[in-house]
């Protein structure tokens, strides 16, 4: 049995692998973790990746947030890991991400793990289109990315995450590096958020990757009423 289970999480290695190389070769827009391969880490798996998404969960300290009433929605879900993680403590999580070749790693791995909760859409945010309305909406280190693939700006995203939200959802929020680098960036933004959402935490969190960027701010904001 545990043989088989080694095998099985060979051959899922060695499809992931084909898929990151595919990328290297296809998908011009890839400037993440080129050293690792993977942004993302799932332990399940045995994948370190270049940030570990048990320690994010960890750091973060959102379990308070989630709980299988919740339908969540996560923004530029990378190759799924930390969405598949999340998926153990809400009802249901949609990843949307523009790089096939991730949602490809992302679909894999979920089959692998025979999840049904956790679904990834191949498209960009500013074009995914659904009925759905969410509780939960992660946006990491996601609102505007250097790999030049972030069409909307700061206030048509956050429309767009409030457009999706239900009354009272609740938005996860961690800031891309550049902005930590640069306090008065992050600033800025959170000063437009904070007149939008009711912020129930503000504060830094630790951040692996890059390794020039230690910490990294972080927001949970609650959707106003009047938003
Ligand atoms: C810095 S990574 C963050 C990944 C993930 N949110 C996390 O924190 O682990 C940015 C991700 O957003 C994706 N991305 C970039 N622009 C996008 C867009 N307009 N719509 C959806 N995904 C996008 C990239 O392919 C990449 O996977």
């Amino acid at each position: 049995m545990f043989m088989n289970c080694m095998e099985d999480l060979e051959q899922l290695h060695s499809k992931l692998r084909e898929h990151l190389k595919e990328q290297n070769e296809k998908w011009e827009h890839f400037v993440y973790s080129k050293k690792d391969g993977f942004y993302q880490g799932l332990e399940e798996i045995k994948i370190r990746g270049s940030r570990s998404s048990e320690k994010r969960f960890e750091e973060y300290n959102i379990e308070k947030y989630l709980s299988k009433e919740k339908k969540a929605l996560d923004i530029g879900s990378n190759c799924g890991f930390f969405s598949i993680f999340v998926s153990k403590f809400v009802g249901n999580i949609l990843g949307v991400e523009i790089n096939p070749y991730l949602i490809a790693i992302a679909n894999d791995t979920k089959n692998y793990l025979g999840l049904e909760n956790a679904k990834f859409t191949n498209s960009s945010f500013e074009e995914f289109k659904t009925d759905e309305r969410f509780d939960l909406i992660f946006s990491l280190a996601n609102d505007s990315t250097i790999d030049d693939n972030t069409k909307f700006n700061f206030s048509e995203y956050i429309q767009k995450i409030l457009d999706l939200l239900n009354d009272g959802g609740i938005v996860i929020f961690e800031s891309q590096a550049i902005d930590t680098m640069v306090s008065e960036k992050f600033e800025e933004k959170f000063r437009f958020l904070n007149g939008k959402f009711e912020v129930l935490e503000k504060r830094k969190i630790v951040s692996e990757y890059p390794v020039n960027v230690p910490y990294r701010d972080f927001v949970v904001l609650k959707k106003l009423d009047i938003a």
